[in-house]
């Protein structure tokens, strides 16, 4: 069976292309590299010993797709091709609902028309309300997005859910992805956010390798165990897999249908600093800062859905995370850099 992975050679679809190679799939991959390094495609195929074929084409480049479509003939689509910086979608509105409706619109006219109607979409956590009771199920509030970011990935949802409704023949599996963090355990593989990372796992990596002086903590008032904000951080390995389990249910299934990737544990910053120095033998420097503007206190997945309509769940701990990530950032100190 052969996938296109549209954005395969980012972070989380790296990760992906590996788990599918090493499972028997055929990949081939199209990205524009505006967020990633054609290096990747070399470390999943040193990891896996297989090339996956790449395309460098922006999805929205609707001729160019439709010829990689009518070449490859693909079995079904796995979308991760996204912009995904929260702040810089506040700052460039359009820019965000351009690249990341346009590149779903057009993947799906091209599908539609190639009768290729099995996708997988990379949504987010983010399309939850904050006035969601936790853990969050599929059924809890959506919507009340406060950046453009979130926005693109409620709508992009919404337009898939609609094409399946009036189209019976299209197979939709919607994966709301919590916090993913760490990396393949060969360490060959990289988080390489360009610029100052904005999350706190990469931030945390480059403190402890020196890269960067402190981890600014925000807020230390929040109502959880500790006073700092709680997520549900998902190994990138247990993500990527999900995947895997996700085709299985998207050749056997028709509509659309919303399922969470997370752990259902919540941690903490100050459980994440903890963790990362006891991984890495290095104590993470920090400091208490202001909260950040659009943070909610607690957010954490009910995995239970990914368990019964997958037959997936996480495998993989906090410690396993920071340990990979801190190998991977002591393997590679300025990404696919060097
Ligand atoms: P990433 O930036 O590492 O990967 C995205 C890839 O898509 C990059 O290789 C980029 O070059 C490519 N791309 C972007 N726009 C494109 C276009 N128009 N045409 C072709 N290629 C394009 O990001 P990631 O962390 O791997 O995230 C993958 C997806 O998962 C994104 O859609 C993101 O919004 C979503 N997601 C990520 C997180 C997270 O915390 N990393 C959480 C929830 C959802
Ligand atoms: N944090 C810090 N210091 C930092 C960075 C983050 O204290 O330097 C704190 C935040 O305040 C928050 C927690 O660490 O309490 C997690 O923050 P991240 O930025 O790592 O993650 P978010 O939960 O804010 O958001 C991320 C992605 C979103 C995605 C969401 C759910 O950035 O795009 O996960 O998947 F939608």
């Amino acid at each position: 069976m052969k996938v296109l992975v549209a954005g395969g050679m980012g972070y989380i679809g790296s990760h992906t292309c590996v788990e599918l190679l090493e499972k028997g799939y055929e990949v081939v991959i199209v990205d524009n590299l505006c967020n990633s390094s054609p290096e990747a495609a070399k470390r999943v195929a040193a990891i896996t010993g297989k090339t996956p074929l790449f395309y460098e084409l922006d999805v929205r480049d609707e001729k160019g797709l439709s010829a990689v479509f009518e070449k490859e003939r693909p079995d079904c689509v796995i979308h991760f091709a996204g912009l995904k910086a929260v702040g810089e979608s506040v700052e460039k509105p359009e820019l965000y609902y351009d690249n990341n409706l346009g590149s779903t619109i057009t993947l799906c006219r091209v599908m539609a028309r190639q009768g290729c109607k099995k996708l997988i979409f990379s949504s987010s956590a983010t399309v939850y309300s904050a006035d969601n009771a936790m853990p969050l199920t599929e059924n809890s509030k959506t919507g009340g997005c406060t950046n453009p970011y979130g926005w693109t990935k409620y709508f992009g949802e919404r337009i898939l859910t609609d094409i399946a409704k009036a189209d019976p023949e299209w197979s939709v599996v919607l994966l709301r992805y919590f916090n993913p963090v760490g990396a393949h355990e060969s360490g060959l593989m990289v988080e390489d956010p360009k610029g100052i990372p904005n999350n706190r796992m990469p931030y945390i990596s480059q403190v402890a390798v020196g890269k960067l002086k402190e981890l600014s903590v925000f807020g230390d008032d929040y109502p959880t165990h500790d006073g700092t904000g709680v997520r549900d951080y998902i190994h990138v390995v247990d993500l990527a897999r999900g995947h895997v389990f996700a085709i299985d249910y998207l050749m056997s299934h028709t509509g659309a249908e919303a399922i969470n990737l997370g752990t259902g544990t919540g941690y903490s910053v100050l459980d994440m600093v903890k963790a990362f120095g006891q991984a890495s033998g290095a104590e993470v420097p920090y400091r208490i800062a202001p909260r950040r503007p659009g943070d909610i206190a607690t957010c954490y997945a009910d995995p239970t859905k990914s368990r019964e309509v997958l037959g997936w769940k996480a495998e993989r701990g906090l410690v396993d995370m920071c340990r990979d990530s801190f190998r991977w950032q002591s393997m590679n100190p300025n990404g696919y850099n060097g």
